[in-house]
Formats: structure tokens, C-alpha cells, sequence
């Protein structure tokens, strides 16, 4: 392969740059010329690619977002959509492509090599970790570490005021966030997707809370929990304890941005360049990854329909460290 290009594509996270310049230069160094799609698989079937040297991707390993720019193609999911990018990419000569992003992004991408047989590897880029094939995706770690700077901000309130917080965090489907930042948080529960809590649960757990002399909680929620987000559960809390002071803190995007941790640049720039030497080297439908400290590639298949389940040693730590 002579030509290929690199894309990031849905939720954007830290690290993506660093990922971007490491497959950049990676294919540079192994003779191949290399194209930027913007905008993920809209900016492939507008034809939005320009070529990109190794001075292009100068100065962005430590900058948060993703110079390419991202965005959720609701075109791509239709073939007529897949057709047009399909044929961007022949007009433009590009024989292979590296994938920046998340369960979506290798969805399509498997769809795509599956209609055209475009060769794509995937390096596994959302905040959300909740991909299989590799044990951290770039931009999870930064992620919890901003998360958790804003917990302990709120904890200083919550005890100045004997409060009880529910604080959400992202994770759709996903509790990786709001497990380790309810841990590192020093939280009182924690709620995520992965298993089933009722609101009693929740109730006794502060009231437990409340009868060891506690006079500050902090509950951190998924936003995926089955029970409902931070705003939801903190309803039904109310009503249950009537004298309680609740309030409610969702951090929202701020977890997707700022610059990237030093782990997070390593793991990006260890994938992005594992992912263009795969391409390079013929792979194809795949992810890189990294598991036990090795790069290993994984099928988009299993990637993406493999659930990858949350410790329960990391679960039963919040419960002991509450009991
Ligand atoms: O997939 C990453 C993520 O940040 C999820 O945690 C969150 O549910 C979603 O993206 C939010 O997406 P958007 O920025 O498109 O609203």
C-alpha cells in the first residue's frame, strides 16, 4: 500500500492527536504517503482529505480534541452513503484506512470493508473504555483523572455544607468511569449499568451512611445506570429522606477534553503506530490493541460484540470500603 489515510470519527477524546501523529509518522517512515479525512465518514464522502506530512502533526501530541475533527455520520449508516465515500476514496487513490474511534466508528468501518472491501484498522479512541480487545482506550484515563478533579472540588462543598451529592459521569453503556472515579473519589456508592441497584439500595446505603455520624455523601452515577442519571436517582432519594440536602453535579463534556494524560499519550501513540504497520503489513478489519502490555490486534467483530465486563474486584472494593 502507497496511499492511505487516517480519520477520527464519533465521541472525540484526549489523546486522539497523539494517535493521529503517531500513525502520521509511522507511515511516512515506512514509505507510504498519507491523507487526513476531516470529519470522520462525513468528511469521507464530502472527498474532505488532504494529504499530511510529518510537519503537519507537529506540536499535537499534547493537545486535547482532534485536529481532524469528528462527528457521527447518520449518512454513513445508509449504503448509498457508504457508496459515495466509497468512491471519494478511489478518486483520491487512498487503498487503505486507519479508524480513530468507538464501538460506532469500527461498526461502520466493518460494514464498509464487508460492501467494498476497503481495508481499515481501527485504533480504539473513546473515553468510555467499553471496547473489547484491549484493556484501556486512549482517552480513559484522562477522562477519570478530570472526573476526579472535580469530585474532590465537590466533596470540599458537600462536607462544608452536610450534603449528599449524586454526581454523574459519562459511560452510555458503560460504569468503567464511574467505578475507578468512585473509588479514587473515595465515594459512598456507585451506580453503573454493569449491575442492577434498586433505589432502596441506594436509600439504605446513605442511611447507613448518616447513622455512622457521616454528614457528607457523594453518589457517582453512570449516565447510563439502569435506575436513570444523576437527576433521576436524586428525585426518588428525596423523596425517600425528606431532611436530606441533596444536590445534584453532572460533568458532561468536560470529561471529553483538556490535554492528554502521559498515559493516554503512550497508549495512543503505541496504537496509532501498531495500527498503521498492521496496514501497512496487510491487516485489515481489525483493531489494535493493547492487552497486558502487548499490542495485539482484535476483529472489529469481536471488538465490537464482545462485552467487556467490569472488574468485580474494583465493585466489591466500593462495597467493603462503605460496609
Ligand atoms: O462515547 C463517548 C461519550 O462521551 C459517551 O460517554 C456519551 O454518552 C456520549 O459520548 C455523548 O455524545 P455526544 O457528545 O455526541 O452527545
Amino acid at each position: 500500500m502507497k496511499k492511505v489515510a487516517v480519520y477520527t470519527s464519533g465521541g472525540d477524546a484526549p489523546g486522539m492527536n497523539a494517535c493521529i501523529r503517531a500513525v502520521v509518522r509511522g507511515a511516512i517512515y515506512h514509505g507510504a504517503e498519507i491523507y487526513g479525512i476531516r470529519y470522520g465518514y462525513n468528511g469521507m464522502i464530502k472527498g474532505d482529505m488532504k494529504p499530511l506530512s510529518s510537519y503537519s502533526v507537529s506540536n499535537i501530541i499534547q493537545k486535547g480534541g482532534t485536529i481532524l475533527k469528528s462527528a457521527r455520520s447518520e449518512e454513513f449508516r445508509t449504503k448509498e452513503g457508504r457508496k459515495k465515500a466509497y468512491e471519494s476514496l478511489q478518486e483520491n487513490g487512498i487503498e487503505g484506512l486507519i479508524c480513530i474511534g468507538g464501538d460506532g466508528s469500527f461498526t461502520g468501518a466493518k460494514v464498509f470493508y464487508e460492501e467494498f472491501g476497503v481495508a481499515i484498522v481501527g485504533a480504539p479512541g473513546t473515553i468510555d473504555n467499553d471496547i473489547y480487545g484491549t484493556d484501556f482506550t486512549i482517552g480513559f484515563d484522562t477522562a477519570v483523572n478530570t472526573a476526579i478533579e472535580a469530585i474532590d472540588k465537590i466533596r470540599d462543598t458537600a462536607d462544608s455544607h452536610d450534603r449528599i451529592f449524586f454526581i454523574e459521569v459519562m459511560g452510555r453503556d458503560s460504569g468503567y468511569i464511574a467505578i475507578r472515579c468512585g473509588i479514587c473519589g473515595g465515594a459512598e456508592m456507585v451506580l453503573v449499568p454493569e449491575t442492577a441497584t434498586t433505589v432502596e439500595d441506594v436509600i439504605n446505603t446513605l442511611k447507613v451512611g448518616k447513622d455512622r455520624s457521616k454528614t457528607s455523601s457523594i453518589v457517582v452515577v453512570a449516565e447510563g445506570d439502569e435506575i436513570g442519571g444523576a437527576i433521576e436517582v436524586a428525585a426518588m432519594a428525596r423523596k425517600a429522606m425528606a431532611d436530606a440536602d441533596i444536590r445534584v453535579a453532572t460533568l458532561g463534556h468536560i470529561q471529553r477534553g483538556g490535554a492528554p494524560s502521559a498515559k493516554d499519550r503512550i497508549l495512543a501513540s503505541r496504537m496509532g503506530l501498531s495500527a498503521i504497520e498492521g496496514l501497512l503489513n496487510g491487516r485489515k478489519n481489525v483493531m489494535a490493541g493493547v492487552m497486558k502490555d502487548e499490542l495485539v490486534y482484535t476483529p472489529f467483530e469481536h471488538a465490537i460484540t464482545i462485552k467487556k465486563s467490569l472488574s468485580p474486584d474494583l465493585l466489591r472494593m466500593v462495597k467493603i470500603f462503605n460496609s
